[in-house]
């Protein structure tokens, strides 16, 4: 019997973002705490897993005392706790899930095991209702790039997927080449506005099946990087956006026309990109399909979103291990 009258405490920290939130099961959100790591990544250009773990340990505590504190609930008033088990860096996993299992443990209630993925899919519910199915999804993150089509919240199918990199380390890369630090995504999203797409850079796949790849591209800018002696980062960046947002619109495109649906869902940190969504949503107007994109705040990773698809698990009754997943398909819970 689900308690729906109360909340879910999520914990995220598969990636390099300690957070901790408290939803309830419309996905009104009590309270989203994310602590950043960025400051530490950013003479790296990445994230430096060693450090990021170390950084959890550290944040963890703290995050869930400030999540709990805003949201003013105890534990009397949460159904479970729901934590990221994978995909992401096993060091940082293992931090949220052992701060999960001792607080079920100390707390007396469920501990549930929540797929990344899944949750990057809910964030586009949270606050309010907005996927309607059929829906394609696309996610677009730092460590994934794919199109999956849904048919419910549960049942998710992949339909294209990347052959090497994801697009946003693509931008990380490319903002890295460029000494413009990381996250680059942001950067490289700004820079690009103030640049004209005058470098053609390859659109790799494209016209093909619904699989990316992005590392040719990387390797076309760094090329062209090393090579040029008058160099015009604004250029570069829109060059290189230009030949991105190529590949992710034509790609959507063909997953419309050959996967009839009612939306097209697009979530992931590189969904905050200004330029993809207004990309996408004058394909959405042209297609006459329904465009969800979550608001910036939760297409980034947070634990908002970890909470919302606790709640189908918990309706769907599926408790996975609390085992640590480095890999983890969209189509597993
Ligand atoms: O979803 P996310 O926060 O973490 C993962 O699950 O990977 O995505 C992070 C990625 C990074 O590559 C970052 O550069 C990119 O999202 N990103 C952006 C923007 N904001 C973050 N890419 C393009 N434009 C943005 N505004
Ligand atoms: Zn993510």
């Amino acid at each position: 019997m689900i308690d729906t009258e109360k909340y879910i405490l999520g914990i995220e920290t598969s990636c390099d973002d300690t957070a901790a939130a408290v939803v309830d099961v419309n996905g009104r959100v009590l309270s989203s705490v994310i602590a950043s790591q960025s400051d530490i990544h950013v003479k790296y250009g990445g994230v430096f897993p060693d450090l990021a773990s170390r950084a959890h340990t550290l944040a963890i505590v703290p995050t869930i005392r400030e999540a709990v504190s805003q949201a003013g609930v105890d534990r009397d008033h949460l159904a479970a706790i729901g934590v990221t088990r994978g995909p992401g860096l096993i060091g940082s996993l293992l931090v949220g899930l052992n701060a999960a299992a001792g607080l079920g443990m100390a707390w007396d209630i469920p501990v549930i095991g929540i797929n990344h993925l899944r949750g990057h899919l809910r964030s586009a519910d949270l606050e309010e209702r907005r996927i309607t199915f059929p829906a394609i999804v696309l996610l677009v993150s730092g460590g994934h790039t794919f199109l999956a089509l849904c048919e419910s919240d549960s049942d998710i199918s992949l339909i294209g997927s990347t052959r090497d990199d994801s697009v946003g380390e693509a931008y990380d890369k490319v903002a890295r080449m460029l000494g413009l630090g990381y996250p680059g995504g942001p950067v490289i999203d700004k820079l690009a506005r103030e640049g004209t797409p005058c470098i053609k850079f390859p659109r790799p796949l494209l016209g093909k099946n619904l699989d990316f790849s992005f590392s040719g591209l990387k390797t076309a800018v760094a090329r062209y990087i090393s090579s040029s002696d008058r160099l015009i980062k604004s250029d570069v960046a829109s060059s290189f956006v230009a030949a991105c947002l190529d590949v992710l619109v034509s790609k959507c495109r063909q997953a419309i026309l050959t996967h009839p649906a009612a939306s097209l869902v697009v979530v992931g940190g590189v969904a905050a990109s200004l330029q993809l969504r207004s990309a996408l949503s004058e394909l959405c107007d042209e297609l006459n399909i329904e465009l969800c994109l979550p608001p910036v705040r939760w297409s980034t990773d947070n634990a908002a979103m970890i909470s919302l698809a606790t709640w189908d698990y918990i309706k769907s009754e599926k408790h996975p291990e609390l085992q640590p997943q480095v890999r983890l398909p969209i189509s597993e819970f």
